[in-house]
């Protein structure tokens, strides 16, 4: 016989009034679940939904019945101490916060196993994909090699308007900010740190590596201008955020960057729209594989909370099966090929100190140099310089 789960949910914005609504619409397949209350700070805020469920957060602490959290608010913070008083309380923890997990995965993993309870966070990456389930148990043993991916909806949905409909990217920012994509602090998008904090979730369950966000090479889109526009249209290349991180032979990571990346219209992230995420996941033996869903708003990271709430009642938790090694800094010695956007000024200075330049030229008020260097290179620049950057894979 099925039992009924109460649940208890932090924070009633774009992600907690998704799952709302998708275990609101899945009532009538019989789902075991029960929204029995629902944390905010503001009780008096004009809201989507009216619901008698608003309530407090010890009233969820204090609640016995209550057995798995949701957490959906984006102050890292306040999501912090949540998760710890939750998993510290015996209850399972289920989070869509990808700044506050990334910061902090080796110590919840350590209270989660302490207290038995399950701690699950698909909806913090990719949104509807089943990435992490994947990486986690479909390739447990695979000897995986590398990921790219689209795993910013915000920035892909911009970087699309500015290349197919020629929108502004003002324009383009505010749009998917009314959409629920971007974050309420939208230079966490733009600038690539939420990509930076995606990423590390995806090298810990593909890999077993848990690497700092520091060692994140990022790079975000705000400095891609008309001019960077023109050099891809011009070359029938698309400009997309691409996340990426590469192992070698003796399971240390080589790469870990976030940065805007011309891809030919061969590469399925090419083809990747709107706020849709994509990851491809690099085999040893069998290539790459192709996952592609809704990436960013209220229904996509819903349904991963609904998902991640079914799991945890079924008994499942990720396994870590590869392990929780911290890395250090990722060896990023390989050159690279890059395509760097300077304003004259600087052109004459950078020539000495740039890596080995393929070409030179100018578009708009730009001059454009294609280079070889490693990442290592590149921060050197960056502390010099100022340029927009765009890698072209290998
Ligand atoms: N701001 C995020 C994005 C939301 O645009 O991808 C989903 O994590």
């Amino acid at each position: 016989m099925k039992t009924t789960q109460k649940i208890g949910l932090f924070g009633f914005g774009v992600v907690g009034t998704g799952l709302y609504q998708i275990l609101a619409s899945q009532e009538k397949r019989k789902h075991p679940f029960l929204l029995d209350k629902i944390a905010v700070r503001n009780h008096n805020k004009q809201r989507k939904f009216s619901t008698h469920l608003l309530s407090t957060a010890n009233d969820i602490y204090n609640t016995p019945q209550i057995e798995v959290v949701v957490e959906a608010i984006d102050d890292a913070q306040a999501a912090l101490q949540i998760a710890r008083r939750t998993l510290q309380s015996g209850k399972g923890l289920i989070s869509a916060n990808k700044k506050m997990l990334a910061e902090n995965l080796p110590e919840l993993i350590g209270l989660s196993v302490k207290h038995q309870v399950p701690l699950l966070y698909e909806a913090a990456v990719c949104g509807s994909i089943p990435i992490i389930r994947n990486l986690e148990d479909y390739y447990s043993f695979h000897a995986l090699t590398e990921l790219n991916g689209i795993i910013n909806g915000s920035t892909n949905y911009i970087l699309d308007q500015m290349q197919q409909h020629q929108e502004s990217y003002q324009s383009a920012l505010q749009k998917a900010q009314a959409l629920g994509f971007a974050e309420r602090d939208p230079s966490l998008d733009v600038e690539g740190f939420d990509a930076s904090y995606k990423l590390q979730i995806l090298i810990l369950h593909a890999f077993g590596l848990y690497l700092k966000n520091e060692f994140i090479f990022r790079r975000g889109i705000s400095d891609i201008g008309i001019d960077e526009l023109r050099y891809a249209a011009q070359n029938d290349l698309k400009i997309k955020l691409i996340a990426s991180a590469k192992l070698n032979d003796l399971q240390q990571l080589t790469d870990a960057l976030v940065c805007p990346t011309l891809t030919k219209k061969s590469n399925p992230l090419s083809k990747i729209g709107g706020a849709q995420n994509a990851v491809l996941v690099g085999d040893q033996h069998i290539g790459f594989q192709l996952f592609e869903g809704q990436g960013a708003g209220d229904l996509a990271t819903g349904s991963a909370l609904f998902n991640d709430l079914s799991a945890a009642q079924r008994g499942y938790s990720y396994a870590y099966k590869k392990g929780i090694k911290t890395q250090e800094q990722p060896l990023a010695e390989s050159s690279k090929k890059w395509v760097l956007g300077l304003k004259n000024k600087d052109l004459k200075n950078m020539r000495g100190v740039l890596p080995k330049i393929e070409k030179e030229f100018i578009i708009g008020n730009t001059y454009f140099v294609e280079c070889l260097g490693s990442i290592q290179q590149i921060k050197e620049l960056e502390k010099q310089f100022s340029f927009s950057l765009m890698r072209i894979p290998e």
